[in-house]
């Protein structure tokens, strides 16, 4: 039997090593070496079921029929809506999100509903744990097999015996395969575990959901590289303080990556919030002064912020501007032209800001909401909390247009506001929008819009 043959990679330059380096000789980087397969032995893990001598043959583009029951009904709306309706057949899903979000219950809870076979497989905790967690979950599914392994050579053989309709990995982490000696987690490992279940999925058109951990920066822990591998790539998130969550794709291939899901974690499972706007409304119950909404944009990733400030006369001669989460020259730079450009005298004014959730944020499109908020606070009067900004600000005290404008106007619809305010400037594309957006060109008009 063939032994496999490995060798060691540079992550950032390609460079190959013939054993492990702690510092890559041609960029200069630091622990980039990777071990990697280039050979696999002779037994492959998924064997072979289809002829490999099968060729594709092309096929004109309006000759191909789509077939719409290749999606599976995951009986889960939220779930449904943000995979662009449903499961697709022979798909690869990756769904990330830091410990404890609730991955493993989602997962379960539609393994539970879904009425298909099921086969879940986990790494991490015991069948009877699972027992247990899906006790407290409603829904039951006789059809739903749980099989604790690791090793993807024994799944592949699981799966063969009951042939189910959709499988799940909890978690991808947890895999080895036996046709590489690296330990469980590592690249190679995840690479080549997951090589090997698109291969599965592939070719014998099951859906497979692989559950991801996330590293402290939120990326999926494993190389950029599983992202590109797998089709969906959905991210779970939320403040394990509250009971939110949202889940989102990052990558889609067979839908939209602006959609998203809310549920509510309960003693009982996740809850789908079919209602978004009940999140904002139930927790806040009345406007405070200072406050603005900020629609941003983290990576692809849209995301509602609240920028708080607080501007009080100073009470020492030279007055005080901090700011959290936010960079402080652009503060200034905005008090400038707050005072020069718009007449306000804040010149003489403490001004503190903070971006609420230890956040920090770069897009430039929270300027406007940075602008609301003191003058907000300056005036103490509340800005609706319905309401949200989307835009830049210029030194001449334009209000400058953002880039997606749309997927952020979507994304403010999507939870709940009623208005947003956006640069005259910006383009728009859709013009349906059941939120009302403002459009403004100067700070004047933003404050006579808000006050
Ligand atoms: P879990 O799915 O184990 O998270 P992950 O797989 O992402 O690490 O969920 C863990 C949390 O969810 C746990 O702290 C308890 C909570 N939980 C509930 O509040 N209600 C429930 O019905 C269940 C099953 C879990
Ligand atoms: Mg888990």
């Amino acid at each position: 039997m063939a032994k496999t043959k490995t060798s060691f990679f540079c992550q950032n330059c390609g460079t190959q090593y013939a054993k492990w380096v702690g510092k890559c000789t041609a960029c200069n980087e630091w622990n980039t070496i990777v071990e990697e397969v280039i050979q696999k032995e002779e037994k492959r893990s998924w064997k072979q079921t289809s002829p490999t001598k099968r060729v594709s043959k092309a096929l004109k583009i309006n000759e191909i029929a789509i077939n719409e029951e290749d999606r599976i009904d995951t009986k889960n709306n939220e779930l449904n809506r943000v995979l662009g309706g449903g499961l697709v057949k022979g798909s690869m899903t990756l769904l990330g999100g830091e410990p404890g979000i609730g991955k493993s219950t989602l997962l379960l809870q539609v393994a539970l509903s879904i009425h298909r076979k099921v086969l879940y497989v986990s790494g991490e905790e015991s069948q009877s744990q699972i027992k247990m967690r899906a006790e407290r979950l409603n829904d039951q599914n006789t059809d739903c097999l749980i099989l604790t392994e690791t090793k993807t050579q024994n799944i592949f053989k699981t799966i063969e015996e009951v042939d189910p309709d959709v499988v799940v990995i909890d978690s991808i982490q947890t895999l080895h395969t036996e046709s590489i000696d690296a330990s469980p987690g590592s690249i190679s490992q995840i690479r080549e575990t997951t090589a090997e279940l698109i291969k599965f999925a592939k070719e014998t058109s099951t859906p497979v959901v692989l559950i991801g951990h996330i590293t402290k920066e939120g990326t999926i822990a494993g190389p950029k590289i599983l992202e590109h591998m797998v089709d969906v790539v959905l991210q779970f998130e939320g403040d394990r303080n509250h009971t939110y969550r949202i889940l989102r794709a990052q990558k889609n291939r067979f839908g939209s990556t602006a959609e998203l899901g809310i549920y509510e974690m309960q003693s009982v499972g996740l809850r789908e919030v079919e209602n978004p706007s009940e999140i904002l409304i139930s927790e806040k119950d009345e406007s405070l002064s200072g406050t603005a909404i900020a629609a941003t944009l983290e990576g692809m990733r849209p995301l509602m912020i609240e920028v708080q400030a607080l501007v009080s006369t100073a009470v020492y001669g030279t007055p005080q501007r901090s700011a959290t989460g936010y960079n402080i020259k652009r503060l200034n730079m905005i008090l400038a032209v707050l005072e020069k450009r718009a007449g306000f005298r804040l010149g003489a004014k403490d001004v503190f800001l903070n971006i609420a959730g230890g956040i920090s944020v770069d897009d430039p499109a929270i300027d406007l909401a940075v602008v609301a908020s003191i003058l907000s606070s300056n005036e103490d009067d509340a800005i609706a909390q319905d309401t949200c900004f989307a835009a830049e600000v210029g030194l001449a005290g334009e209000i400058r247009p953002v880039n997606r404008i749309d997927q952020r106007i979507l994304e403010a619809e999507k939870l709940g506001f009623s208005t947003i305010i956006v640069s005259k400037f910006n383009k728009i594309a859709k013009s349906n929008y059941k939120i009302k957006v403002v459009l403004v060109s100067k700070i004047e008009e933003v404050y006579q819009q808000l006050f």
